[in-house]
């Protein structure tokens, strides 16, 4: 089972994250260095993925913009000997390719995930929620795609979650616990009170759907709220004897669909990184002392990024 393609569903207003979404992606907020667009990518292709299928809408045209070339930035770099500070994105720019699907109206998950049906042929296929970002030894979605090959079946990533946030996600029923890991899936309920929640395991940002999503998501009519939702859509595909599974992806994941989520991932991944691992914590441990909140040439490190 050859997985070489993924949707990207983009074309959210992210109003968790207004007014800052109002002109600019979520997808291009800044982790570091770069945006998370980047870091999507970069797992895809660390999955062995290298066909991308964009679903974006208005104002998103800086994502399209990051994943292109830019002759006239690698000129100035390339005069000055600093090509290294594009290098990142330039390998991508080399191997993976996009294509871009506007969503009109945002109808939707489910629908923004269909309009994209015309790219997939009769084949399994990766989905990516940019909101979530993964920091895991293995790349999340190579994980999925490792047990979609075993099982011959679609995959949907789960982690455990905190009572109080089950109503904020699509939540799994089990129908078989295959491993420790692995669960065959009976059915998803869309943000359930915690007294409906058939479980803890909670739907996170990635997906690998066989191409009978498309059918199912034509027959779903659960347009209840207006909008089209991909956990519907799987629900009837299940309906269709399409076996479901889920997988409780391991590694870390970051919800970056809000400021404090955003801030989160910042700082969790900047403790990661050598480069900023030593600043960040001698900043931290003076956050409490009232020094810090004086400018001090000597300690204040802010301005030296
Ligand atoms: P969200 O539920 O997070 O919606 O969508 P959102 O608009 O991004 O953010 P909030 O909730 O208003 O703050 C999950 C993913 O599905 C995409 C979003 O871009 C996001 O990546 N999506 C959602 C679409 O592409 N189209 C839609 O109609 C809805």
């Amino acid at each position: 089972m050859d997985i070489r393609k993924a949707i990207i569903p983009a074309a959210g207003f992210g109003t968790r994250f207004l007014p800052f979404t109002k002109a600019v992606p979520k997808e291009m907020l800044p982790l570091l260095n770069k945006p998370a667009i980047q870091y999507i990518i970069e797992e895809g292709l660390a999955s062995k993925v290298s066909n991308f299928f964009i679903v974006t809408g208005r104002q998103k045209q800086a994502i399209a913009n990051h994943l292109d070339a830019s002759p006239e930035l690698d000129a100035f770099l390339e005069e000055r000997n600093k090509k290294e500070l594009t290098a990142s994105i330039d390998r991508i720019v080399n191997t993976a390719h996009f294509s871009y699907i506007r969503q009109t109206e945002p109808l939707g998950l489910g629908h923004a995930v269909w309009l994209a049906r015309h790219m997939i042929d009769k084949e399994y296929f990766g989905i990516f929620l940019p909101d979530d970002i993964f920091v895991s030894q293995m790349p999340g979605l190579a994980q999925l795609i490792k047990v979609a090959r075993q099982e011959k079946a679609s995959v949907i990533a789960v982690q455990e979650v905190p009572s109080e946030c089950v109503s904020s996600y699509g939540i799994i029923k089990i129908k078989k616990k295959l491993t420790p890991n692995l669960f065959h899936v009976s059915s998803l309920v869309e943000k359930p009170s915690l007294r409906d929640a058939p479980s803890n395991l909670a739907i996170v940002g990635r997906y690998i759907l066989s191409h009978k999503i498309f059918k199912a998501l034509d027959q779903t009519s659960a347009y209840a709220t207006g909008e089209l939702q991909l956990t519907d859509g799987i629900t009837q595909m299940m309906n269709n004897n399409e076996k479901v599974l889920a997988y409780k992806v391991q590694g870390m994941r970051y919800d970056i669909g809000t400021p404090i989520g955003w801030i989160k991932a910042s700082i969790g991944m900047a403790l990661q990184n050598p480069a900023y691992a030593p600043h960040l914590k001698e900043y931290l441990a003076s956050i409490d002392t009232m020094e810090s909140f004086v400018y001090n040439q000597k300690k204040n490190i802010s301005h030296m990024y």
